[in-house]
């Protein structure tokens, strides 16, 4: 028997390669690269630390999680359908119907709408359901913005495909540009993962933008994955979605939704990130095709989880409260930052993405001599041969925490970066 010898917290440290070589071609995920980044430094002020790193909503969840959960407490001893309950999947339809304006009928909740444990490893699996052995002839492409959330590189290269990184800078409108696409990667093009509201950027995608994508992945035959895990967290007005637009499209009879999946979370909308629950909407064939699959590899949303959800997805108030805690806290960043960095206000998201000149070093100084924990843009990011890295210039900042903590957190960038 070989042994593996491997810590999750330090990084993957094999003494032996065994197993699915396909790893190796992976990083260390973000996060732990920032451990091993900062592990050797002391932060030199004695203050508490301020992490801005992890996208986790530090508000207080909202109480209908621990009534509900407690209300049906009798289904913990119970398998959960991976379909979840005919409750849950209405409520989820009703949302995406109020949410995005879709006229009334069109989305049939009980074949388009599957519950996820979190949309993270769904994401992921995708990739499973998405990439075939060979597209045109040749090894397939899944296509991510670049700055990209990092799964979706994991997920495209453990299915074999080639992961497409592209840039999604300032020039771009922070997306990727649809233009550049050459009908040659098209073609071998087996999924496309697209996140607007964009993690780092923030950036929402037109409707004139999406109808591109969606019209794309409908010549070339792809998926169409729109992450829209920050759609509920925006400044000044909602920004559209896939579904909406969609709607909106000439489409076959009865097919509106066709190579469309739309993944929508709880962790952000409803600062639940420890609920684990999210939903892929969309084309009912491969929402089908998505149930087969995870009946094979996946944990099905517990019972309780589900009615909790269900509340959710049917409340908005607890939503308008967080949207308000965030517009405070992008007015205080902007009091400290504003006209620095390249300071904007993003059309969606909690985070900052500014520009210090060297991401890497701004987190270590920050880190070092103000206590306060960033992500440097580089660890989300890759260079293409030739280019160089979208992030390497830029910090991702989460305004995760409270409004004063976030405004003492400006506050010190200024102060230790100039
Ligand atoms: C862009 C993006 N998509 C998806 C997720 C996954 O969220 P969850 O698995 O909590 O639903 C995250 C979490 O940070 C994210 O930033």
């Amino acid at each position: 028997m070989v042994l593996a010898d491997f810590s999750v917290n330090s990084g993957a440290v094999f003494t032996e390669a065994i197993g699915n070589d396909r790893l190796d071609l992976l990083t260390d995920y973000p996060f732990t690269r920032l451990a091993n980044l900062l592990a050797p430094i002391t932060p030199r002020a004695n203050v508490a630390p301020i992490l801005l790193t992890v996208g986790e909503p530090q508000h207080t969840p909202p109480t209908i999680i621990e009534e509900t959960l407690r209300a049906s407490a009798s289904g913990w001893n119970k398998y959960p359908p991976v379909g979840g309950t005919p409750e849950f999947r209405a409520a989820a339809g009703d949302w995406l119907t109020r949410r995005y304006g879709l006229p009334a009928g069109l989305l049939h909740a009980d074949s388009s709408v599957l519950p996820l444990s979190g949309t993270r490893e769904a994401l992921f699996m995708l990739a499973l359901l998405a990439v075939p052995t060979q597209k045109a002839g040749r090894q397939p492409a899944v296509l991510m913005p670049n700055p990209f959330y990092a799964p979706y590189e994991g997920a495209a290269v453990m299915a074999g495909a080639e992961p497409v990184f592209l840039s999604a800078t300032r020039e771009t409108g922070f997306l990727p540009d649809l233009d550049a696409l050459t009908p040659e990667l098209l073609e071998r093009t087996a999924l496309f993962y697209l996140c607007t509201p964009a993690n780092p950027q923030g950036a929402a995608a037109t409707p004139a933008y999406l109808a591109k994508a969606i019209g794309l992945a409908r010549q070339y035959g792809f998926v169409l994955a729109v992450d829209e895990c920050y759609a509920e967290i925006w400044l000044d007005a909602p920004p559209v979605g896939a579904l909406q637009v969609a709607a909106s499209l000439p489409h076959e009879d009865g097919k509106p939704w066709a190579n469309l999946l739309v993944f929508h979370s709880l962790s952000k909308r409803s600062s639940a990130a420890g609920l684990r629950s999210g939903f892929v909407a969309g084309d009912p064939a491969l929402i089908g095709r998505f149930s087969r699959l995870r009946s094979y590899g996946c944990a099905g949303m517990p019972l309780p989880i589900l009615a909790a959800s269900t509340a959710l997805w049917r409340d908005e108030a607890h939503v308008e409260e967080n949207r308000a805690a965030y517009r405070a806290k992008f007015a205080a960043a902007e009091a400290e930052l504003g006209g620095r960095y390249g300071y904007y206000r993003p059309a969606g998201g909690f985070f900052l993405w500014l520009e210090v000149g060297n991401g890497e070093e701004a987190a270590k100084r920050l880190w070092a001599e103000g206590a306060v924990r960033v992500l440097p843009g580089a660890y989300l990011s890759r260079s293409n041969p030739g280019e160089p890295n979208p992030g390497d210039a830029f910090i991702r900042v989460a305004l995760v925490q409270d409004t004063d903590t976030v405004a003492q957190a400006c506050a010190s960038i200024v102060r230790i970066l100039g």
